[in-house]
């Protein structure tokens, strides 16, 4: 990383404008039959959002000195296959059956938009062209990570605890599970599809996994605490509706003010993993996510 001061808002938005430009040129036209299908997927897809899993998953390369000369690089097809199953997992959560959501991304639901089976195709399709993509990164490793990190002891075993957790009293435990499974895997194998990709030591790879477990679980803390601080504008969804569904929460669990130092220690654990003083993205990012409005 160079020793100058990195500027989290620029960097941000630059690398936004590239996931952007990648999900474009990865996703199948509308034009394209089935259009209907292809037309749901980029709706969702290209409605917006913090781009932060392919982000992290970039900076982790770039901090692992990847090589970033030439278009369509293995990073490339990772960055896009990240926010293509996130994506998905979005328009799954907010079907009915699942938390009933009508507005994402400042927009309306996927389900809403067309409708609950083109939702759940949508969702599918979105999976398997990440799986594709991520086949073209010939990295057998990368591809097991994203894997795993979706499945029963990730990001769908978290969802199945956080229905099933739903209207009960559970412990700060069992919250923690489900919050590391349901967001937390997902963001943890970003960031180390990236060093991976990069083909970084195990060292360095250790460092930034640890990083990445305690933004992971930071990031689901804050986005209950937004839930019910936030505004729905900048949010893009709807607020209270953790509480309408008698959601499973560290609030919930543990009150407000608790949930907060909560998510404040998990992001000074996740800047303590960077030993050096000098300005470095990891940490703006981890600070970015603790001030996060949306
Ligand atoms: C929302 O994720 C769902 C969670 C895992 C908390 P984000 O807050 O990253 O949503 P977008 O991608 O920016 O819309
Ligand atoms: C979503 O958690 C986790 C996944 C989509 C895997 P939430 O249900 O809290 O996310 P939002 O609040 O609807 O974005
Ligand atoms: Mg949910
Ligand atoms: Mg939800
Ligand atoms: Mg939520």
């Amino acid at each position: 990383m160079p020793a100058e001061a990195i500027n989290t808002k620029d960097y941000l938005e630059k690398n936004k404008r590239l996931v952007e430009e990648l999900l474009d040129r990865y996703l199948p036209s509308e034009a394209e039959e089935p259009q209907s299908l292809h037309a749901a997927m980029r709706y969702s897809v290209l409605a917006g959002g913090k781009r932060l899993r392919p982000i992290l998953a970039f900076a982790a390369y770039e901090y692992c000195h990847g090589d970033l000369n030439g278009q369509d690089l293995p990073i490339h097809y990772a960055m896009a296959a990240l926010e293509m199953v996130h994506t998905y997992s979005l328009i799954h959560d907010d079907l009915p059956c699942m938390d009933d959501d009508d507005l994402r991304r400042g927009i309306l639901t996927c389900h809403k938009k067309f409708d609950e089976a083109v939702a759940v195709l949508a969702g599918d399709a979105l999976h398997d062209i990440a799986f594709k993509l991520m086949a073209m990164t010939d990295s057998i490793q990368a591809v097991k990570e994203l894997a795993q990190a979706l499945g029963t002891k990730g990001m769908i075993g978290g969802q199945m605890a956080d229905v099933e957790a739903e209207g009960k009293d559970i412990t700060e435990q069992e919250i923690t599970l489900i919050h590391q499974r349901k967001t937390g895997a997902l963001i943890r194998c970003s960031v180390r599809i990236g060093a991976i990709l990069a083909n970084a030591d195990q060292t360095l790879l250790n460092k930034l996994t640890i990083f990445g477990e305690k933004i992971g679980l930071a990031f689901q803390i804050i986005d209950d605490i937004l839930d019910i601080e936030g505004d729905q504008k900048l949010l893009g969804k709807k607020v209270g509706s953790d509480s309408k569904k008698v959601k499973a929460t560290y609030p919930k669990v543990m009150g407000l003010k608790q949930a907060h130092s909560k998510a404040d220690q998990l992001i000074q654990d996740a800047v303590d993993v960077f030993d050096d003083y000098n300005d470095n993205i990891f940490k703006n990012l981890a600070q970015y996510i603790a001030q996060r409005k949306r």
